[in-house]
């Protein structure tokens, strides 16, 4: 993409080993994580149609897969050639996940429109630009169903001065810069302006992430 604020597209030894690494960089807590996450707060029903968008190695596309069962689907859609090669290596077993190469900044084919029950974004957000942002909210009314809803886990938006000490290396030295104007962003404004009201919110790791529930109103 050539634009060195954004740091989400991730590719080589990183995207093919992305779960892991993420795991080893945690000492095994991510893994727990996010699957008390997918298991406990998502509401996801049995024959839901669920998207990811920024799949990755498809480690939550496949913890969504036992929920929707055999009558839902999860598609998950990603720019990185590494990540999908990997993504389709590993639900490969899973009859109802679908991996597709897509730019989510992009419009969606229309026969992906109304189709949606759940969108999912997770530790991508905050790396698009804010037009970008607005594209991807506006992609997402797309393809949702009225009443549908769209779960976003990133950074919250908190005062990095406030913040701990690991979390204000982890944004400074490690992040792209979007990462830190992401702490800034009117997310709920944002959010509303596309037609999606702020129905949940839970935050971890000291404030420093939300998992936040969107519901849609077309
Ligand atoms: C940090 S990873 C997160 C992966 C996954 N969502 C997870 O939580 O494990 C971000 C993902 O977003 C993808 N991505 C970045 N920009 C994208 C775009 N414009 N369209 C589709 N996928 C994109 C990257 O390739 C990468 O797989």
């Amino acid at each position: 993409m050539g634009n060195p604020r954004v740091s989400v597209v991730i590719t080589g030894f990183e995207a093919r080993h992305y779960d892991e690494l993420l795991d080893f960089l945690t000492l095994f807590y991510y893994g727990k994580f996010i699957r008390k996450l997918m298991y406990e707060e998502t509401k996801v029903s049995y024959g839901d149609k669920v998207v990811e968008l920024g799949v990755g190695n498809g480690r939550n596309a496949i913890l969504l897969s036992d929920r929707v069962g055999d009558d839902g689907v999860v598609v998950g859609f990603d720019i990185s050639p590494d990540m999908l090669k990997r993504a389709k290596e590993k639900t490969r077993k899973y009859g109802n996940i679908k991996i597709l190469r897509h730019d989510i900044r992009k419009e969606f084919t229309p026969k992906f429109y109304n189709y949606f029950d759940v969108a999912l974004i997770s530790l991508a957000f905050h790396g698009f630009e804010p037009e970008d942002k607005e594209r991807i909210f506006e992609n997402v009314r797309n393809i949702l169903k009225n009443g549908g809803r769209f779960f976003i886990l990133d950074y919250n938006q908190i005062e990095l001065a406030k913040a701990p000490r690991w979390f204000k290396i982890l944004i400074e030295r490690f992040e792209c810069s979007l990462a830190e104007d992401f702490l800034n962003y009117d997310l709920l404004s944002a959010a509303k302006k596309f037609g999606f009201e702020l129905t949940k919110k839970k935050t971890y790791f000291k404030n420093t992430v939300q998992y936040s529930e969107f519901t849609l109103k077309k």
